[in-house]
């Protein structure tokens, strides 16, 4: 994130200023960056069990399926092709996003957005129309480029445009949209996978054109953000659009004064990478690292990825596989709400540590229920009854995930950095995340079939390493100005002995040009 004085929720540095309905719009439009990821994350696996799609692209995959009502149920999909087609967007995303750092840098957010939906489009029209397993990766690819720039230009956006006061808020709204956008794959999985014809995928992977044209038509109308005209040298308009976004009626001229400020101080910073690795820094450089890796080692993507595919494993017929997949989809969006209206009052600690909790439990009972009926032979029926209560732990795991490590993998890297490390920081979260993505996609199906029920417990044993490091050595965000984080580390019983005296005083000064910080 680009410049910016940026302040957090109650208390500490605030400006004047509303949520114009200016500012309410162009979020939602920017937001629906959210939904492409999202719809990506949700379609790949409905598609990849609908036996039209297999018999065409993935036949072997297809004739093992047919075969495993015999053989082993853990190991039907098991097929590095296939992982192919879910992970390799998330390698070109990975890749993408460095590029996509520069040129919302130097062109600015709403052309880095425009960039990734036309990207998007044409992968989505090659993905529609593919003929062969070729046109299919490179359309997945092309989607993963589109992704990287949406990923790194939107929250971005949103940041720069949020009055202070509503900036968490706002953030978890691009969780939200990401989790509306899973649920609409689902959906329209659901209901393609029902055309007679065998052309229901076809439709599923075109219609990832509906999202991409929102954002791609929508950056054209969206204005660029303040801190990103000063930056690229066009003082004036930026005062304009400032005066714009908070409310003809608000004196903006503070705000204003902060962000040329800021953008100057950046402008100082010939070397965020090495800046980063500063012994200072060590705290936000191992939450940079840890909490995007930590996130994707829950498992989540396990079941967002392939939730049918998983059903159908547990002996679910294709179209409850279907439902049951769209029904742990809308509990990813109402439990994401839970954290939008808690996050700042309970704060972060509590969201993790409860939800951290809570998924480690269902994942046990999960793992434990697969064990009994499949043992590690993998051959096995599940009753009807019985596979309704691996569903219903599925869900409660999956409500654990969306109010905690969904958003707050996101929001807590995302307040933590100090300016001088902003972008590199912000860099290093999203590509771990990408990475892990990536790793995930491509690896679950060969573990399922070779760690079989015991994917759960490895799972659950992650979440236990992750809450004990939340519990240890992440402390309390809520409500503290980003000027101010770097008291919060030097009153931590680990951090502490890398923040040296004079280094909170640096912090400080970051404050002083023109705030009205109590003191601390
Ligand atoms: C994660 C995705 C995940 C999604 C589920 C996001 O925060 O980054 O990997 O699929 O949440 O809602």
């Amino acid at each position: 994130m680009a410049g910016g004085a940026i302040v957090n929720t109650g208390g500490g540095k605030d400006y004047p200023g509303k949520l114009t309905l200016f500012v309410f719009f162009t979020c939602v439009v920017a937001a629906t960056g959210g939904l492409i990821f999202g719809y990506d994350i949700g379609i790949s696996g409905g598609v990849t069990s609908m036996d039209p799609f297999l018999k065409k692209f993935f036949p072997e995959v297809f004739r093992k399926k047919q075969m495993a009502n015999k053989n082993n149920q853990y190991c039907k999909y098991d097929n590095q092709l296939l992982q192919t087609f879910t992970s390799s967007l998330y390698l070109a995303a990975l890749v993408a996003s460095f590029f996509a750092a520069t040129v919302t840098r130097v062109l600015g957010r709403k052309w880095s957005m425009f960039g990734g939906g036309l990207t998007f489009l044409i992968g989505a029209a090659l993905n529609g129309a593919a003929e062969n397993v070729a046109m299919l990766i490179i359309g997945r690819i092309l989607l993963g480029v589109g992704v990287g720039f949406a990923n790194q230009s939107v929250p971005v956006y949103l940041s720069e445009m949020a009055p202070a006061r509503l900036r968490g808020m706002l953030n978890i709204g691009f969780q939200l949209m990401i989790t509306i956008g899973i649920l609409a794959a689902e959906l329209i999985n659901y209901g393609t996978a029902k055309i007679k014809a065998g052309y229901g995928w076809r439709v599923s992977l075109a219609l990832a054109a509906v999202p991409a044209a929102i954002i791609t038509l929508g950056s054209l109308f969206l204005p660029d953000t303040p801190n990103s005209l000063i930056d690229r040298g066009h003082p004036e308009q930026a005062e304009r659009m400032l005066r714009r976004i908070r409310g003809s009626d608000v004196d903006v001229s503070d705000e204003y004064a902060d962000l040329v400020a800021a953008s100057e101080e950046s402008k100082l910073v010939q070397h965020p990478w090495r800046n980063i690795l500063k012994r200072k820094y060590r705290a936000q450089l191992t939450m940079a690292v840890f909490i995007p890796f930590f996130q994707q080692l829950t498992g989540i993507n396990v079941i967002m990825f392939y939730a049918p595919v998983l059903f159908e494993t547990l002996g679910f017929k294709g179209d409850a596989s279907l439902m049951s997949a769209v029904i742990t989809g809308l509990v990813n969006v109402f439990a994401t709400l839970v954290s939008i209206f808690t996050v700042d009052r309970l704060g972060r600690r509590k969201l993790f540590l409860q939800g951290g909790a809570q998924m480690m439990v269902c994942q046990v009972v999960v793992g434990t229920l697969i064990a009994v009926k499949f043992g590690s032979s993998g051959i096995g029926d599940i009753p009807k009854g019985y596979a309704a209560v691996v569903v219903l732990f599925i869900c409660v795991y999956v409500a654990g995930f969306a109010w905690s490590w969904g958003p707050l993998g996101w929001l807590v890297p995302s307040e933590i950095f100090p300016l001088e490390i902003r972008p590199a920081g912000q860099s290093i979260n999203v590509s771990v995340n990408m990475l892990f993505t990536f790793v995930i996609a491509q690896a679950f199906l060969t573990m399922l079939c070779h760690m079989k029920f015991g994917l759960f417990y490895f799972f659950a044993g992650w979440v236990v390493i992750m809450t004990v490091f939340i519990a240890l050595f992440l402390p309390e965000t809520k409500n503290v100005p980003i000027e101010e984080m770097v008291l919060v580390w030097k009153r931590h019983w680990f951090w502490n002995r890398f923040i040296g005296d004079d280094d909170v005083h640096v912090g400080a000064n970051h404050v002083s040009n023109g705030s009205k910080l109590p003191a601390a």
